[in-house]
């Protein structure tokens, strides 16, 4: 068994320090840099109806829900498509508006979603285009659809979800400069721009993944307490989204994600001395405003854990712990942030002593409703 962890005390952390790899091996041969152009293949199957959508549906359970939520901002910025993000059980029992110049895309890792699969079948009867973001060849939803993009991320055996994951959100990324090129929102310098951040991507996780032992010293320190706040904003929403899911997932502590500028609606009132706040704040269009939310958190006592740009000290007089992240377009920032918290929930969840790969209550793959 340790040899199929190849070392990792867990597959998880396998699997976290596989995504380089698995980034690699997803975005392979789908583009030509020299050219600014994104390959055929992404879009086959609904190539010749892209003109006609006016609206992108997608739908999805879980993490890849959330990389949902960060494929709608690739798509609306790239190729200025409406983009509605919806969780695959409250999709089927809705009176849905969905025609033929909708496109539908359902995300799912292991491709036998029940909930996924069963939103992905009415949206195909009400005569949308379906198109699928998976990891598993020859999986029900992948024969379904009519257009599948495989993201390589190779098996997944640890229940939470990380390669899958960030494989997803590469796809999403690329799968959105296509339609822009199709639809010529775009041109190819800009495409070009994008494409060599996306390439960069594999070592900026790979120097993140050099500051686990920071990151392990943090979860030494928090393992205990009883709830998490995690905040972002913009793209990195979703991550604050998908770090407190990782955190409740494995060490069964409380935890909520929040867009920070919606804290003042609520979560506000939780924080106290005792509260750990994860802000996730690298330079961006929306740094200063999260900025202000750092201050906000700080205020009240709470205890701020900043994920911020390497080099920035912005945030140094506020930030009780700042956790560093490589530069890289706003876009992908995403990549460094997520892996900042599935790392520091792997530490707090092995150190609480739980089954990491294997926590109670929790299934890979949810095949029944
Ligand atoms: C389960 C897993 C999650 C996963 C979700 C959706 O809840 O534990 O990690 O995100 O299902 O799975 P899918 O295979 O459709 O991506």
């Amino acid at each position: 068994v340790m040899a199929e962890k190849a070392g990792y005390s867990h597959f998880m952390q396998k699997e976290i320090h596989e995504q380089p790899r698995a980034i690699i091996d997803t975005i392979r041969g789908k583009f030509s840099l020299e050219q600014g152009t994104i390959g055929g293949e992404l879009l086959e199957g609904i190539q010749h109806r892209i003109k006609d959508f006016n609206r992108i549906v997608i739908v999805a359970c879980g993490t890849s829900w959330h990389a949902g939520l960060i494929g709608k901002f690739y798509i609306e910025k790239f190729a200025k498509i409406p983009v509605e993000v919806d969780i695959a059980s409250e999709f089927r029992y809705r009176d849905l508006v969905i025609d033929d110049k909708t496109l539908f895309v359902a995300i799912t890792q292991s491709g036998e979603t029940a909930d996924t699969l069963s939103a992905m079948r009415i949206a195909k009867k009400m005569g949308a285009a379906v198109a699928a973001v998976c990891n598993v060849v020859g999986s029900s939803v992948s024969r379904e659809a009519d257009s599948t993009v495989y993201t390589h991320a190779g098996p997944e055996i640890g229940v939470a979800s990380t390669k899958a994951f960030t494989t997803q959100v590469a796809s999403l990324f690329l799968f959105a400069l296509q339609l822009a090129q199709t639809k010529k929102t775009m041109t190819p310098d800009q495409i070009r721009h994008y494409l060599k951040e996306l390439v960069r991507v594999p070592e900026v996780i790979e120097k993140t993944l050099k500051h686990e032992d920071y990151i392990l010293s943090l979860a030494k320190k928090f393992k205990d307490a009883k709830d998490f706040l995690y905040l972002g904003r913009n793209v990195n929403y979703p991550i604050a989204l998908e770090g407190a899911l990782k955190l409740k997932e494995i060490s069964y502590i409380h935890a909520e994600g929040y867009p920070a500028g919606e804290m003042k609606h609520g979560p506000i009132a939780l924080i106290d001395e005792n509260l750990p706040v994860f802000i996730i704040c690298p330079q961006s269009s929306v740094y200063e405003k999260i900025a202000s939310n750092v201050q906000e958190v700080k205020s009240r006592d709470g205890i701020v854990l900043a994920v911020v740009t390497e080099g920035d000290t912005g945030l140094d007089a506020l930030a009780d712990h700042k956790i560093e992240i490589p530069a890289i377009a706003e876009e992908l920032s995403v990549f460094p942030a997520v892996v900042v918290t599935q790392i520091f929930s792997y530490y707090v969840a092995s150190l609480l002593g739980l089954d990491v790969d294997q926590p109670r209550n929790l299934a890979k793959s949810v095949t029944v409703e």
